[in-house]
């Protein structure tokens, strides 16, 4: 290959170095420039890895003429950087979740298709070995047809956590609390193992920081799959200390394994395998609870699992190929979401839009609560 793929990064906040490294550790391409709207951190972030450029908007960053962007901007701006470089032709890798409402993200799908362009969506908890091998123990057969699954995502946030940045904590710039921002990797696991959600029943709440935040932080929810299966979802970010986060998955014939990560960041494993001939377990509690990780300290942790997304997106691009998380596939997590908000909003069961063959209006609204 003569010519290496240019990429920039949009956004120089918390998880934009996991990109940067990410890119940096795969042959082919080369992180030309970056760009925020706090011009500052973006020469900042440059001059510190040797960044050539550094632009205050995307528009900047779009006339380096990159061939890749990283979208690591906010939630609730995630459309405009997206469909601005759909139009320009650039392929996008954008950071979950990939809009907060469904109407935004079938924008962003639409352009990107429209454009020809790939358009990738950040959920590397897939591409830990465990997750994997519990999705292969499915698609083998060893653990049956889905039946019964379980969603757990038991974090710890603080008050400087959503302090830390104007967009946290609002249904109109978060577009949700921890289903949005921190359960949606783990409903993403959750479908992707049981299948396409026809109906949500929930109840949402905001117990622990219900000073501070308007979006939830504690929600119990239950899914019934088109296959007939069902699951629960509980969710807090109000675990102190955070027990971490566990997806567990029982099949007809009663096998079952979970993928549980702990401490927040790790990598998953497979702490549970209740499969006849190879069971297995792991303790993850065997070395106690332990404490509170900073968020600087887990997003590190993630960073070889958004080094192997990344590798993929780029080899997508390098071969005409589809990336391992579409635009398609990460729309379905966010409007199985987008119907457990508004079935505890309505209490009544939702049906997310993707799953509707006839378009159920409103029934996927998200960030808005009467
Ligand atoms: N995959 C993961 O595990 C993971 C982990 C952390 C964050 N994220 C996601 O990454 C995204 C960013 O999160 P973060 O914690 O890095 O946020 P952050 O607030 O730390 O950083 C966002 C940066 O984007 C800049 N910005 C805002 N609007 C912009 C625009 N229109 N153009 C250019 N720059 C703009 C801000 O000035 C800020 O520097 C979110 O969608 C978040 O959910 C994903």
């Amino acid at each position: 290959m003569s010519k290496k793929l240019r990429i920039g990064i949009a956004g120089c906040g918390n998880i934009a170095d996991n990109h940067f490294q990410a890119y940096n550790s795969v042959s082919d391409v080369e992180v030309v420039g970056v760009c925020d709207v706090d011009l500052g951190r973006a020469e900042q972030f440059a001059a510190e890895r040797n960044i050539p450029h550094a632009a205050g908007s995307v528009a900047g960053l779009l006339d380096l003429d990159i061939d890749i962007i990283s979208v690591c901007t906010p939630h609730p701006t995630h459309e405009q950087v997206v469909v601005e470089a759909a139009q320009r032709g650039v392929h996008i890798l954008c950071e979950k979740p990939i809009a907060i409402s469904s109407d935004s993200a079938r924008r962003m799908t639409a352009a990107a298709k429209e454009a020809g362009v790939k358009l990738g969506v950040l959920f590397q908890r897939r591409f830990w070995p465990a997750a994997q091998k519990l999705r292969d123990a499915i698609d083998d057969g060893r653990i049956g047809q889905p039946i019964l699954g379980s969603c757990s995502i038991l974090l710890h946030r603080d008050s400087a956590y959503y302090g830390s940045a104007a967009w946290r904590g609002t249904w109109e710039t978060d577009g949700g609390g921890v289903l949005m921002t921190q359960g949606i990797h783990y409903i993403d696991l959750l479908q992707w193992y049981m299948g396409d959600v026809i109906e949500a029943s929930a109840q949402i709440r905001t117990l622990v920081f219900k000073d501070e935040i308007e979006v939830e932080d504690v929600a119990v929810a239950t899914l019934s799959f088109a296959s007939g299966a069902v699951a629960t979802v509980t969710a807090t970010t109000g675990a102190d200390p955070s027990l971490g986060a566990r997806v567990h998955v029982i099949g007809s014939r009663g096998a079952s394994a979970s993928v549980s990560e702990f401490p927040e960041g790790a990598e998953g494993v497979c702490d549970l395998w209740a499969i006849p001939g190879e069971a297995d377990h792991v303790d993850l509690f065997d070395k106690g609870l332990g404490t509170n990780i900073p968020i600087a300290q887990i997003n590190a942790e993630l960073m070889p699992f958004h080094r192997l997304q990344v590798a993929d997106f780029v080899s997508a691009v390098l071969n005409d190929s589809e990336p391992a998380v579409t635009g398609e596939e990460a729309l379905k997590s966010l409007e199985i979401i987008a119907a457990i908000y508004e079935s505890a909003r309505l209490g009544k069961p939702v049906q997310p839009r993707y799953s509707s063959t006839a378009a159920t209006e409103g029934a996927a609204v998200v960030g808005q609560r009467a």
